[in-house]
Parts: C-alpha cells; sequence; structure tokens
C-alpha cells in the first residue's frame, strides 16, 4: 500500500512496495496519472512504444480456481505471478516515459531504478493477496466491498 523507502545506496529500508500508488483501492485498477512501468516489449511495431501506460485493474488476474487467467501487460509477456514480481523488484527497463514512481535514490547520474530486494514472504504474500481479488461474485458480493476488513 505505500512507497518503498530507500537509503541513498539503493537499501530498502522500510515502507511498502507500493503497487497500490498505480494499482490503486477498492478497485486496484488505473490511476490516469501513470507512465510507463518499464514493460517496453514490442508488440506489432518497429519501435518500442512507452505511450501503452494505464495501470490496469488486478483483479482477476486468476481465475476462481487458481489458474492464471491469461499473459499480462501489453505485450502478453507473462502470466507467472513470480515474474511480474521480479519484474517490479527488479526489472524495470529504463527508458524516457518510466513513472518517477519506480525509481529509487538518487544518485549522480539521476534517479535509480528501484530495486525492491522483495524477500520470499513478501513474494509469497503478495501473490496470496493478488490472488484474493479474483472471484465469481467478486463485483457483487458485499462480502467483498471492502478488502481491508475481513
Ligand atoms: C508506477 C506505476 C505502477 C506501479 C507502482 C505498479 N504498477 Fe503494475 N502496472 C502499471 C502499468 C502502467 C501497467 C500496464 C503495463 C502494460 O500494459 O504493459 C501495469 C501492469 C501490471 C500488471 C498486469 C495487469 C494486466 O492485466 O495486464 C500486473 C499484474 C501488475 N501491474 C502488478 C503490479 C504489482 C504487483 C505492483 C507492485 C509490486 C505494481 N504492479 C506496481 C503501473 C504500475
Amino acid at each position: 500500500m505505500t512507497p518503498p523507502d530507500f537509503d541513498p545506496n539503493g537499501n530498502r529500508i522500510g515502507g511498502g512496495i507500493g503497487c497500490n500508488t498505480c494499482h490503486v483501492a477498492p478497485e486496484f485498477d488505473i490511476d490516469p496519472n501513470s507512465l510507463n512501468n518499464g514493460v517496453i516489449d514490442l508488440i506489432n511495431s518497429a519501435n518500442e512504444d512507452l505511450t501503452l501506460t494505464h495501470s490496469p485493474t488486478l483483479r482477476d488476474l486468476v481465475k476462481p480456481n487458481g489458474d492464471a487467467n491469461g499473459a499480462t501487460m501489453h505485450s502478453a509477456i507473462s502470466s507467472n505471478r513470480n515474474a511480474i514480481l521480479n519484474h517490479y523488484n527488479n526489472g524495470i527497463v529504463a527508458n524516457a516515459n518510466l513513472d518517477p514512481r519506480l525509481t529509487g535514490p538518487p544518485g549522480p547520474n539521476g534517479p535509480a531504478i528501484q530495486n525492491l530486494q522483495l524477500s520470499q514472504q513478501e513474494r509469497t504474500q503478495v501473490i496470496a493477496f493478488l490472488e484474493t481479488l479474483s472471484g465469481t461474485d467478486v463485483d457483487t458480493n458485499q462480502k467483498w466491498s471492502d478488502p481491508f476488513i475481513n
């Protein structure tokens, strides 16, 4: 929920991992002002497209039975939840349109790219949380109306 906090050497010393700053609760959907998230795969074009930047909802990444719903990102790079976390952990590709929320502490050459240094426990917890955002009645059942109350 909260942005990560880095020391000047880029070590994460607190905060969260910041997903909610772009994928905004309760729908974990678009922040209309998000920029590129470091995915710059080519689709049907010879040129990198850095303008496909709207963060989609994180709901229904998986089917109610836990299987992936489909490949993610505009270029459909992966349906693997660990691979998605690898991207945000230390796989972000620098580019001219990169959202500043994905940078680390500023160095002599400008802001560094974030390295979240996710622990195995954090990965397990974030993936488990993402999997709670699916269901057959997730948009209609009162029970799911507030993801922060059980
Ligand atoms: C700076 C804003 C930003 C932050 C922070 C961010 N994302 Fe994203 N996210 C995006 C954008 C933009 C896309 C769309 C990229 C694309 O389509 O290529 C996206 C796409 C995704 C997708 C693919 C969704 C789909 O259906 O294709 C997943 C999953 C995802 N983000 C998970 C996360 C997680 C987990 C975190 C936290 C570790 C996170 N994001 C942090 C902006 C952000």
